[in-house]
This record gives C-alpha cells, sequence and structure tokens, in this order.
C-alpha cells in the first residue's frame, strides 16, 4: 500500500526520541482538562482505548461524556465495514463545528483507519482541523504529541513497524475482567480482510512478559483474563513458542478464568484442544469463525479449510471439551456466492448449531483482493440472505440456551445490567450472558445462579445464595 509523504513518519530512527517519560511532572500542563474518547469496532480497539486513557489521565485529563466539555477528543476507528467511514466523517462534522467556538479544543484520530492511506489523505485534503493521526503501531507515541502542542497537523502512522513495545500501562474499564494482549497484527490475509493491512505482521509478545502481566492481574483482585489476538491461536510462531503451551502456563498462574480471542480454525491444533480440557479455569468456550460452509467461496476467501475440515475441529472440541460453548462469523454475499453455496452456509449452521453467530453482509474494502471480485449478487439478495441466516442461527442460538433452563450454573458478576439497573449481569463458563437477580455484593464474585428463563441472546437468573 502506498502512503502519502506529506507529513508521514517512515523514518523509525524519529521514534527514538518520542517516548517521554510519564512521572514527570507532565500532568500540570493538562489538569483542569477534560477529554471524550469514542472506540469502535473489536476488543483490540476497546483495549487501545484502555492505553490511550491510560495516557490521558496520566497527564491529569478527567474523562467526560458530554463531547461540548471536553478539551480533547479522541476517536478510535474501525475499518472492518464500509460504512464505518460514513459515522467517522459525520462525527468530524460535529468536531469542526465544536471547535469553532473553542480555542482549546483538540481532535485526534486513531484506530485501523489511520492506518488506511486514502484516509489519511482524506483528512489531510478535506479535514485539516484534525490535529492528530496516530496509528496503531504507535499509540505510545500519544503523550508527546500532546506534549509537543503541534499547531500544524500531525500525522504519526508508523505502518507495518514489527515492534513489540512491553510493559504498557492501561485504565482498565473493568476490575474484574481484563483483556491481555498477547499478538498484534495479522498474516492470513483473507481476501475480504483490511486487518493484515492495518494492523501490520503477526508479532507476539513474550511468554514470561504475558505471564508477568496475568500475576500482577491476579494480584490486584483480577477474575478472568481474555488473551487477545486478531488471530489468537497463531501465537509464538514468530519467536519459537507455541499457542497450547502458553495457555498452560497462564492456566498454571491459577487465575480464575481464560478465555481467548479470535481463534483461527486452520491454526487450532489437538495440543491445544487437550489443554482447554485439562485446565478448569480455562473457560470451554471458543470462537471459532467459519466465514461461509461453500468450499469453493473458502477457497476464494484464503481461509485455508474446506467445510468438512471444520467439521472435524468442530466435532473434535465438542467431543473432547466437556460443555463447550462454540460461536462464530459468518460473511453472507461474497462475491461470486450463489443460492448453492448460501445454502451450504444454512447447512453447515445446521450441523453445528452454533451458540451464537456474528452475521455481516459482504462489504468490499479497497486494497483487498475481494474489492476487485466481480460481486454480481444484488443488496436485495444479500439483506434476504442474512435475514434467513439469522433466523437459522437464532434458532439454535435459544436451542442451546432453553438447555441450560432450571439448571445451576457458575457466573463471573461483571456489574449492573445495562437494560434494567435493578438487576446484576454476568457471564457462564460458556459466555452466556445472564440478566441476575441478586444482591450488589456478589459483583466481582463466582456464584451458583440458577437460569429461570432463556432467551436466543440471554438468560435470566436468580442468585442461589450458599453463604
Ligand atoms: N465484509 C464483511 N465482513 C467482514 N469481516 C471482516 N472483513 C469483512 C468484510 N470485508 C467480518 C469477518 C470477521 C469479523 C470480525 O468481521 O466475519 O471474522
Ligand atoms: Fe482478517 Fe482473516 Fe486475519 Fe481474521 S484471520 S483478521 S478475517 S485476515
Amino acid at each position: 500500500m502506498h502512503l502519502p509523504d506529506l507529513n508521514v513518519a517512515k523514518d523509525r530512527t524519529k521514534k527514538e526520541n518520542i517516548y517521554i517519560d510519564l512521572n514527570e511532572n507532565y500532568n500540570k500542563v493538562f489538569s483542569n482538562k477534560k477529554y471524550f474518547l469514542r472506540t469502535y469496532g473489536c476488543q483490540m480497539n476497546v483495549h487501545d482505548s484502555e492505553q490511550i486513557r491510560h495516557y490521558l489521565e496520566t497527564l491529569g485529563l478527567k474523562s467526560t461524556d458530554k463531547i461540548e466539555e471536553a478539551n480533547i477528543v479522541v476517536l478510535n476507528t474501525c475499518a472492518i465495514r464500509e460504512n464505518a467511514r460514513d459515522k467517522v466523517v459525520g462525527f468530524l462534522g460535529k468536531c469542526k463545528y465544536l471547535k469553532k467556538n473553542h480555542e482549546d479544543f483538540k481532535i485526534i484520530l486513531t484506530g485501523c483507519m489511520s492506518e488506511q492511506p486514502d484516509f489519511i489523505e482524506l483528512i489531510q485534503k478535506k479535514h485539516p482541523y484534525v490535529d492528530v493521526v496516530i496509528g496503531t503501531h504507535n499509540i505510545h507515541q500519544l503523550p508527546k504529541l500532546l506534549i509537543n502542542n503541534n499547531p500544524k497537523q500531525d500525522i504519526e502512522v508508523y505502518s507495518n513497524s514489527d515492534e513489540v513495545i512491553e510493559n504498557i500501562q492501561y485504565a482498565r474499564d473493568s476490575k474484574i475482567s481484563a483483556w491481555v494482549n498477547i499478538m498484534f497484527g495479522c498474516d492470513k490475509f483473507c481476501t475480504y480482510c483490511i486487518v493484515p493491512y492495518t494492523r501490520g505482521r503477526e508479532r507476539s509478545r513474550k511468554p514470561e512478559e504475558i505471564i508477568k502481566e496475568v500475576k500482577d492481574l491476579k494480584k490486584n483482585g483480577y477474575k478472568e483474563v481474555t488473551l487477545l489476538g486478531q488471530n489468537v491461536n497463531a501465537y509464538g510462531k514468530d519467536i519459537g513458542e507455541k499457542f497450547s503451551d502458553l495457555l498452560e502456563k497462564v492456566a498454571q498462574t491459577g487465575i480464575e478464568r481464560i478465555r481467548f480471542v479470535t481463534s483461527h480454525p486452520w491454526n487450532f491444533t489437538d495440543e491445544m484442544i487437550d489443554v482447554i480440557a485439562k485446565y478448569k479455569n480455562i473457560m470451554p468456550y471458543i470462537h471459532l469463525p467459519i466465514q461461509s460452509g461453500s468450499n469453493e467461496i473458502l477457497k476464494r476467501m484464503n481461509r485455508r479449510y474446506t467445510k468438512e475440515e471444520y467439521l472435524e475441529l468442530f466435532n473434535k472440541m465438542k467431543k473432547k471439551i466437556n460443555n463447550v460453548s462454540i460461536t462464530t462469523d459468518i460473511i453472507v454475499g461474497f462475491p461470486g456466492e450463489t443460492d448453492k453455496d448460501f445454502q451450504e452456509t444454512l447447512d453447515v449452521v445446521r450441523k453445528c448449531e452454533f451458540d451464537g453467530a456474528y452475521t455481516f453482509i459482504f462489504s468490499p474494502r479497497e486494497g483487498t483482493p475481494a474489492a476487485k471480485m466481480k460481486d454480481n449478487i444484488s443488496l436485495k439478495e444479500k439483506e434476504k440472505r442474512l435475514h434467513e441466516l439469522n433466523e437459522v442461527v437464532n434458532y439454535y442460538a435459544n436451542k442451546s440456551n432453553q438447555k441450560l433452563l432450571n439448571k445451576t450454573l457458575d457466573v463471573l458478576v461483571t456489574g449492573v445490567s445495562d437494560k434494567d439497573n435493578n438487576k446484576l449481569c454476568g457471564y457462564t463458563e460458556g459466555m452466556k450472558l445472564v440478566n441476575i437477580s441478586g444482591p450488589k455484593d456478589i459483583i466481582g464474585s463466582i456464584v451458583k445462579i440458577k437460569i429461570t428463563d432463556a432467551k436466543s441472546f440471554s438468560l435470566d437468573g436468580e442468585y442461589v445464595d450458599e453463604r
């Protein structure tokens, strides 16, 4: 991909002088100021926002959810689907207006869009009032950029940096469940996907650094860690390590719950399944995107497995891991998808009876091979397929939830329910959301909950007091 030259820092030696020691007394500069942070996209972005929040708060800024009150607005963007850009551009319009009446107002863009050359060009040409664009590889430079306070537009995007930064600090959203990055980037190059271009090559963190982070989290009272990677089970290939070994070491820290997302079927080994089955604190939950049930489409997606291979892996997991929940991602309307191909997808959903699925209409992403493939399916047809798929997906999600009715399950209570403030919410081992009737002091604990109602997307339950 081509990066526009203007202002874009391609010289990686430049980064040396851009680190700052946040222990210095910088927070005076920013005390009395507020920030507004909006995050789009996946868990990786959510976790990056925790890093951004740490920097802003260490510099003395306070969070606000009223953008009009903010001095710094940070937008952490996602590029996975096309309509995301319209949302960001719409939001920038609002920021531009606010900036006109506010002399102390900075706009910062980061996330996957900031790694897209055509987006950078758009910001340079049409949105000069944006103060900083910072890439996904170099978020750690944000404090320095804020302190430098460059009156001109600053574009700091070190695309394809193979650097792995350790010891990153986070202002975590939860005190109960924590994200832990174990690797960055993706080497798979699925033909529809922008991620390998925006997040760069696969790079793994050192196992000892990951274990240190998990141990610290445990010491600080965290009950759950979710190991994060675009392709989490490809961990370690670049540094001669194995995901199964890492998983085992994380399990041996004794942290109560371990999860990991997202797994690629191609990288799932028997050893991984055995480790998951062996340790009680590794949750029996696997998110295993299939994307399509048609071998022809899978081939054109460059997914590296067939429907039959996926089913074999799926059945092995079901057999070896007690009560495992498996969810998936599915794309409909990939270029050239025939009705027969689509029926194969429905067939695989019926065979697997997934606990849940995220379903998407194919969205062409500029710069990816699939964007150039001939796409002769109408939007109406794609919407029809999505609707039909969702009906089947929801039927099986509901069916798997109904099986839990009247059972008493271990649930990690994570907080107050979004929908009903009188209720709490939490997750079963199989990652089912439960709305709970129970006392507030169970928040942060793993407790027994009796399931009283089951819907397609959540369960209702009552706290079983064993105290
Ligand atoms: N169009 C539609 N869906 C996509 N995904 C990734 N790229 C695209 C695209 N171009 C979906 C995949 C992936 C999930 C995170 O988003 O299903 O697993
Ligand atoms: Fe995208 Fe495929 Fe990598 Fe997932 S595995 S991030 S879908 S390229």
